[in-house]
């Protein structure tokens, strides 16, 4: 794993927009696995400013989303497919038909679970997936289990993500049930895995993450066992973080 150490939010943003960019660049077809989240914010901002700039080219990018919260259509604020339109497809010159999600209307589980992966294989496989990570080291909706869930799935949320996530929404109430995720196995296909870590309230799991024992427990430390992943933590994220970087 390489680490990069930066200073803050606006750092993290930066690095991790450069590292897409320079993907994109080197292969303007890639195909870049997405996030949602308060995390990715500021990394689309910066793609986005690029792109206005004239430095990059989205025409040949196709995308795939992590996650979608189930029972929520398109037109719904809260779903990941507003948010992706807002803050990144709707501001780059990314053909629609290039973006992809789970259909979080699909009510057919199984079959949609089936759909997004046959899709992700249909496209040649995630070159770089780009994630943010949960307090309790969730990756995507893959939460804390027994076990590592292997392909796309649907989850029923934990009560902590519900209480996480409730801050998007009216009321905790508001908040769906259950998501569509791409599975640990779907995530540790991706050639290229970057993940994104900001602030001191992340620092106990990264620690837990990174440079604790690989258990189900802690979703994201399977992520030690993957040959290419870049960490992309600010000083407070780090903190608790003993070893040499
Ligand atoms: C969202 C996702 C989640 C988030 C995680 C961290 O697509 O996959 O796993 O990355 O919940 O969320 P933030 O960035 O809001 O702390």
């Amino acid at each position: 794993m390489r680490v990069y150490a930066v200073k803050d939010y606006r750092e993290m943003s930066r690095k991790a927009a450069n590292i897409l960019s320079a993907q994109i660049i080197s292969k303007p077809d890639s195909v870049l696995g997405l996030a949602t989240g308060s995390t990715p914010i500021g990394t689309y901002e910066q793609l986005v400013e690029w792109y206005e700039k004239g430095d990059l080219d989205f025409s040949e990018v196709r995308t795939v989303n992590l996650d979608e919260y189930k029972g929520l259509d398109k037109e719904n604020k809260q779903s990941y497919y507003y948010f992706m339109h807002r803050h990144l497809f709707d501001r780059v010159n990314i053909p629609q038909e290039q973006t992809h999600l789970p259909d979080g209307t699909n009510a057919e589980a199984e079959k949609e679970c089936r759909r997004y992966e046959e899709l992700m294989e249909s496209l040649g496989g995630i070159d770089i997936q780009l994630l943010g990570m949960g307090h309790n080291g969730h990756i995507g909706f893959n939460e804390p289990a027994e076990a590592f869930a292997k392909e796309t799935h649907c989850v029923d949320l934990q009560e902590s993500t519900i209480q996480a996530n409730k801050r998007f929404f009216e009321s905790a109430k508001e908040v769906p049930r259950q998501a569509y995720t791409m599975g640990i196995g779907t995530i540790l296909r991706a050639v290229r895995i970057l993940v994104i870590v900001s602030g001191e309230d992340k620092a106990d799991i990264v620690k837990k993450a990174f440079w604790g024992p690989i258990t189900p427990q802690v979703p994201a430390s399977i992520l030690q066992l993957h040959p290419d992943v870049i960490l992309v933590a600010d000083e407070a994220a780090l903190s608790k973080v003993t070893e040499k970087l």
